[in-house]
C-alpha cells in the first residue's frame, strides 16, 4: 500500500477537529497528504449520523472508493466518526470493502491498526479515549480547535450523539490551558472550545487540580498573552448561567457571539424534546445575555417537524425566532435516528411536504432579521481576522469579525492578520467592506 491518504470529512466541527488530528499523526506515521480520494492509498471517512442526508451522501462516497479498490486492492478504506460507531460491526457486513472502522475520538486506534502486522478487518468501538494529545494538522495556523468534552450527559429525544458518543466526560482544565499556551506559541490567534455541552464541563469532574467550570476555563484562557478570540460551540441553555454571560461582558478575548440552539420555540415541543427548558426560559436567557453584552450576536439552531408538532407549535418557533431576531440560525427538517426517543413516536411523524412548508417560512423569519439585525454593523470600523481571499472576487480579500459574521472587503493583508475594517454594506449572510488605511496606521 502506498504511503498516501485521503480524508473526507462530513458533518459537525467536532469531526473536522477529529480529522485534523487524524491528519496529524498519518504525518507523523510517514503518509502524505493526496488532494484527490483516487490518488490515494488509504482513502477514510469521517462520518456523521445527526441527519439522513449526511448518511446517504456518506454511502455514495464510499461506493466510489470501493471503485477504485476494485482496480487496485492494495487500497484500504477506513471508516471513522458517528455513523461508523453506530452500526459498529455491521458496517463490514455492509460494506465488505472496508478495511478499518472506528468509532468518534478512536483516532489513535488508527494508528494501532495501520502499524499492526496484518491489515485484515478489524473495528474499534470503545467510547474511552480523546484525539487531545495526538499532533494535529491544522486547516490554518493561526486558528485552532481544541475539544475540551466528548459525549453529552443530556437525552434530548431526537439526538443520536448520547449513543455513540457516551457519557460526557471532559478533560483537565490545566492540559486544556497548556494545551492553547503552545498552540499560541506556534502562532495561533483564534482558539474554537468544542463540547456538545461545553457549559457544563467541568461539572462531573472529581475535585483536584485539573479541575474547574467552563467560567474558569474562560478566564483562564482570557490571561494568555497572544490569544485574540476564543470561540466555543455549543452552550445548552439550560446551563447558561450568570458567569458565561459575563465573561462575555469582561473578558476581551471572548467574542461577542453566542450559539444558542432554540430548537423549538413551543413549550410542549421542547418538553417533548427532553430540552429541559421552555420557551419562556429561553426568552429569559437571551434577555440576560442581551442585558450584559447588548451587541452580542446570537446565532441557533431549530427543528421543524419535530413529531407531533402542530400548526400553533410551529407558530410559536416563529414568533421566538421573530421576537429574538437571530444574526444567524442552523435549521434542521426533523430526522428520525436509529436509538432515539423521538424516533419511536412514528404515529406522530409530521409529513414530508409540511416540514419543506413550514422550513420554507421559517427561513424567511431567519433570513430578514438575520438582515435586519446586520445593517448595525453598516457604518462601524471593525476588527477582521484575515481568513484568505473572498470566495467569489479573488481581488478581495474575506475573513471575520468578532461577532462571527464572514466579510468581504477591499485592502491588503496577509491571513492570519487583524485589520480593522469599515463595514459598508449588509446581507444577511455576509458583510462588505473596506480596510481601514487610516485606523489601520494608529494600530
Ligand atoms: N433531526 C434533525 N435535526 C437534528 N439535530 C440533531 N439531531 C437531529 C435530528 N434527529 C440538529 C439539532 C442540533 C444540530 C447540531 O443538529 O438542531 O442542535
Ligand atoms: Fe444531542 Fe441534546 Fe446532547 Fe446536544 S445536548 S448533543 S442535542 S443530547
Amino acid at each position: 500500500m502506498s504511503k498516501t491518504f485521503h480524508v473526507t470529512t462530513f458533518g459537525c466541527q467536532m469531526n473536522e477537529h477529529d480529522s485534523e488530528r487524524m491528519k496529524g499523526m498519518l504525518e507523523s506515521l510517514g503518509y502524505t497528504e493526496t488532494a484527490e480520494q483516487q490518488d490515494a492509498g488509504l482513502i477514510l471517512f469521517n462520518t456523521c449520523s445527526i441527519r439522513e442526508k449526511a448518511d446517504s451522501r456518506f454511502i455514495s462516497y464510499l461506493q466510489l472508493a470501493a471503485s477504485y479498490k476494485r482496480r487496485d486492492p492494495e487500497i484500504v478504506i477506513g471508516v471513522g466518526g458517528c455513523w461508523a460507531q453506530s452500526v459498529k460491526e455491521d458496517v463490514f457486513r455492509r460494506f465488505p470493502f472496508v478495511d478499518v472502522a472506528f468509532g468518534p475520538g478512536q483516532v489513535h486506534k488508527l494508528a494501532e491498526f495501520l502499524t499492526s502486522e496484518s491489515l485484515t478487518a478489524q473495528g474499534f468501538f470503545e467510547f474511552e479515549g480523546f484525539t487531545g494529545h495526538l499532533p494535529e494538522k491544522r486547516a490554518r495556523s493561526f486558528q485552532s480547535w481544541v475539544q475540551i468534552s466528548v459525549g453529552c450527559n443530556m437525552k434530548c429525544s431526537y439526538c443520536i450523539v448520547p449513543s455513540t458518543r457516551g457519557r460526557q466526560v471532559d478533560r483537565p482544565l490545566d492540559e486544556l490551558v497548556a494545551e492553547v499556551r503552545a498552540q499560541v506559541a506556534e502562532g495561533v490567534r483564534e482558539v474554537t472550545l468544542l463540547g456538545q455541552n461545553v457549559n457544563a464541563y467541568g461539572r462531573e469532574m472529581r475535585a483536584g487540580a485539573g479541575r474547574g467550570s467552563f467560567a474558569q476555563l474562560l478566564h483562564e484562557l482570557d490571561a494568555i498573552d497572544g490569544l485574540d478570540r476564543i470561540r466555543y460551540t455549543s452552550p445548552h441553555p439550560q446551563d447558561m448561567k450568570e458567569d458565561v454571560v459575563l465573561a462575555h461582558a469582561e473578558l476581551d478575548s471572548v467574542c461577542p457571539h453566542m450559539h444558542l440552539p432554540l430548537q423549538s420555540g413551543s413549550s410542549r415541543i421542547l418538553k417533548a424534546m427532553r430540552r429541559t427548558y421552555n420557551r419562556e426560559r429561553f426568552l429569559d436567557r437571551v434577555a440576560l445575555i442581551r442585558e450584559h453584552n447588548p451587541d452580542i450576536a446570537l446565532t441557533t439552531d431549530v427543528i421543524v417537524g419535530f413529531p407531533g408538532e402542530t400548526e400553533e407549535d410551529f407558530a410559536e418557533t416563529l414568533e421566538v425566532c421573530e421576537a429574538v431576531g437571530f444574526d444567524g440560525a442552523f435549521t434542521f427538517i426533523y430526522s428520525p435516528r436509529r436509538e432515539t426517543e423521538a424516533a419511536e413516536l412514528v404515529a406522530d411523524f409530521v409529513g414530508h411536504e409540511v416540514s419543506v412548508e413550514r422550513m420554507d417560512r421559517l427561513v424567511e423569519v431567519i433570513q430578514r432579521r438575520a438582515g435586519e439585525q446586520a445593517r448595525r454593523f453598516v457604518g462601524r470600523t471593525l476588527d477582521v481576522l484575515v481568513e484568505g481571499s473572498s470566495r467569489t472576487d479573488a481581488a478581495r480579500l474575506r475573513g471575520r469579525i468578532g461577532h462571527g459574521k464572514v466579510v468581504n472587503f477591499s485592502g491588503l493583508a496577509e491571513p492570519g492578520e487583524i485589520v480593522p475594517v469599515a463595514i459598508t454594506s449588509a446581507t444577511s449572510q455576509t458583510l462588505a467592506g473596506e480596510m481601514s488605511l487610516l485606523a489601520r496606521a494608529l494600530t
